[in-house]
């Protein structure tokens, strides 16, 4: 997919008519994969998978017990709702624009809808997650990596667990999965290559996701969201080394061809993800016109889009340490330099960062007393 295609509205608001099962319980997906035995059980064979089992092991937290569920939340005051709005960048001076007129009462509500969308898609793609581990525990052929993905799993459950409670509890409901999420975790799911799974879910999905945690753990003064988010990121952390440790050593040895094949179903994981973060949902519950916000959206400055930028400054890193930037011709570094995230490259890719994001030893935010095991 080329980047003209990629801003192309029709084809943007044409996936969102997709969603034609929202309001049906259960979504079925063809995973198209053989399950793998391995007669291998060397422990350790991999010496970085098992590290990362050994630290998952030990790392475990129960989110009905280490949270406090007990603290209110009244969403109007506990939440920077106005912060939603600079967040989207800078779109709404324009008079043509349907927001234009908007009084703080509008943005306000604007600002509870898009956080309930945004934690109903965090919800959706942790659901993603624990399905695309259960597929690796199937689909990789190696001991290590089987050990090491189990945990995830569990990891996985414990996040939709406490997304789905905080959404429920504290902020009366979400919002049905966005349909370019949901095409994005449709594909994933559905490719046969095992390294897929991994490169789609470890790398994009949850590359980005660990940056979106990041920057709402910092900017929330919730305590219950703070803490929930710290926690998860804890785990995440691990999940994207998970990634880029199992893929460094496929990729290292794979021909062109299927490089590229690589590099081009990353960009449009990347591609798919930026368009869900259009929320066209928020603007049809405010009643405006979704083609139009859209289309002031795609249009608005990249210097104002710093969100939409740092939700690629894991994936971009991380994908050049797998090789994926700059193999071949350097297509996908073509690809990240027009959608302005290139200066992510240099960025420490999460191979290590992991130990960063321990909760007991780890030095991110240091500082926060939230942040601290109790
Ligand atoms: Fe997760
Ligand atoms: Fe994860």
């Amino acid at each position: 997919m080329a980047v003209t295609d990629a801003n192309d509205i029709d084809r943007i608001m044409e996936i969102s008519q997709t969603n034609t099962d929202a309001s049906e319980l259960i979504h079925a997906v063809e995973d198209n994969a053989d399950a793998i035995f391995t007669w291998g059980y060397d422990k350790g064979e991999r010496a970085k998978l098992d590290k990362l089992y050994e630290k998952a092991k030990t790392s475990q937290w129960n989110g009905q017990t280490d949270l406090d569920w007990s603290i209110e939340v009244d969403p109007y005051t506990a939440l920077d709702l106005n912060l939603e709005r600079a967040l989207m960048g800078d779109f709404d001076d324009d008079p043509s624009s349907p927001v234009h007129k908007w009084g703080d009462k509008e943005w306000e509500e604007f600002g509870l809808q898009s956080i309930k969308w945004r934690l109903s898609q965090f919800m959706h793609g942790e659901q993603g997650a624990l399905l695309c581990t259960a597929k690796i525990v199937e689909t990789v052929p190696w001991i290590d990596a089987k050990y090491y993905a189990a945990t995830q799993v569990v990891d996985e459950a414990r996040h939709v667990e406490v997304f789905a409670k905080y959404l429920d509890e504290k902020l009366d409901g979400g919002y049905p999965v966005n349909p370019h999420l949901g095409l994005l975790l449709d594909d994933i799911i559905n490719d046969s290559r095992w390294d897929m799974t991994y490169l789609g879910m470890q790398i994009m999905v949850e590359g980005l996701a660990l940056a979106a945690f990041g920057f709402m753990h910092d900017v929330t003064t919730e305590p219950l969201l703070k803490k929930l988010l710290r926690y998860v990121m804890s785990d995440e952390a691990r999940h994207v080394a998970f990634g880029v440790l199992s893929l460094q050593e496929v990729y290292a040895e794979m021909d062109a061809s299927d490089i590229r094949e690589r590099q081009e179903f990353a960009f449009e994981a990347a591609m798919r993800m930026r368009d869900r973060f259009l929320q066209q949902e928020v603007w049809e519950h405010m009643g405006v016109d979704t083609r139009k916000m859209v289309e002031l959206l795609l249009n608005a400055p990249e210097e104002s889009k710093v969100f939409q930028r740092m939700l690629f400054s894991k994936i971009v890193p991380n994908c050049r340490k797998l090789g994926l930037l700059d193999a071949g011709d350097g297509w996908l570094r073509d690809r990240f330099t027009e959608i302005g995230v290139i200066e992510f490259e240099h960025f420490e890719d999460t191979g290590a960062e992991f130990l960063d994001y321990d909760l007991e030893d780890g030095s991110y935010g240091e500082s926060d007393e939230a942040a601290a095991v109790s």
